[in-house]
């Protein structure tokens, strides 16, 4: 039997009275790329900041590569390979884009170090058409090009499980196959993906299983094809039909 890669059991995450996450439990399998859906501010990247360790549970527990992390700091969550980017990335200041990758590298050990320039870096300029601002400082890119390096960079620390928070929310369709490309290629190497997404076109052609969550709570877990069969996802979607291309557009 596989061993699950990220195992969460009633993780549970409150803001004072609000009950953002009531009781979510869900696995990532390795070589999965499952989909973290719902719509807005049913608690998608909450339970991102709680699984990376950005933010601390209320209840519940997490695992990651068979150790519990439930309160692991974010470095020591990294350092185990759960590398995870943000709904809106903040670039640094002095730092080029080239830089900015380079910075990204784990070593054999599993921990982050800046490494040599090397032909690594210009394929993700390539791949992520960033190859003409390398020299640009990183926080002068516009909202879709951060939220590409930001993706290129989680890529180039060779996670074994990469977290995204909207991969392709700014970022021009065009571009979107191509994502899909480059992450597929990742995780045949060996990785495995939890994405947030609101874009069902991308969903459906990248993941291999969907989980929707609805105010806290995990109302399905089924194929990408299931979902807009599954009456409660239709409802926890204003009630209304999906449309082709995106339930929540
Ligand atoms: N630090 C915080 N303090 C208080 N409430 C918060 C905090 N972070 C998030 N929330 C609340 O938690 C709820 C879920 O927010 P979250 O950002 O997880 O939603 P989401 O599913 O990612 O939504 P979206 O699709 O719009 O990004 C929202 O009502 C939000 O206001
Ligand atoms: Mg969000």
């Amino acid at each position: 039997m596989t061993t699950e890669l990220l195992a969460v059991r009633g993780l549970a995450k409150a803001f004072g009275l609000s009950n953002v996450l009531e009781d979510v439990s869900f696995s990532v399998m390795p070589g999965e790329i499952v989909g973290l859906l719902g719509p807005n501010g049913s608690g998608k990247s909450t339970a991102l900041n709680v699984i990376s360790g950005f933010l601390p549970r209320s209840a519940g527990t997490i695992t990651f590569a068979g150790r519990d992390i439930s309160d692991a700091p974010v470095h020591a969550i990294t350092d185990l390979g759960l590398v995870r980017t943000f709904q809106l990335p903040s670039m640094p200041h002095r730092m080029t884009v080239r830089e900015v990758l380079k910075a990204g590298k784990r070593d054999d050990g599993g921990r982050f170090a800046p490494v040599a320039y090397g032909p690594e870096i210009d394929v993700l300029l390539q791949e992520f058409r960033l190859a003409h601002v390398a020299g640009h400082a990183a926080s002068a890119l516009s909202g879709g090009q951060k939220k590409l390096l930001s993706v290129a960079t989680a890529l180039r620390a060779n996670p074994k499980l990469l977290c995204l928070d909207e991969p392709t929310a700014g970022v021009h369709v065009s571009l979107r196959s191509d994502l899909v490309g480059v992450l597929r290629n990742y995780v045949a190497q060996g990785g495995a993906c939890l994405v947030v997404e609101h874009d069902m076109l991308f969903i459906r052609d990248l993941c291999t299983r969907c989980i929707v969550l609805d105010r806290g709570n995990i109302i399905a877990d089924c194929l990408p094809g299931e979902l807009e069969n599954n009456p409660r996802v239709v409802e926890a979607y204003l009630g209304k039909a999906i449309e082709k291309g995106g339930m929540a557009q």
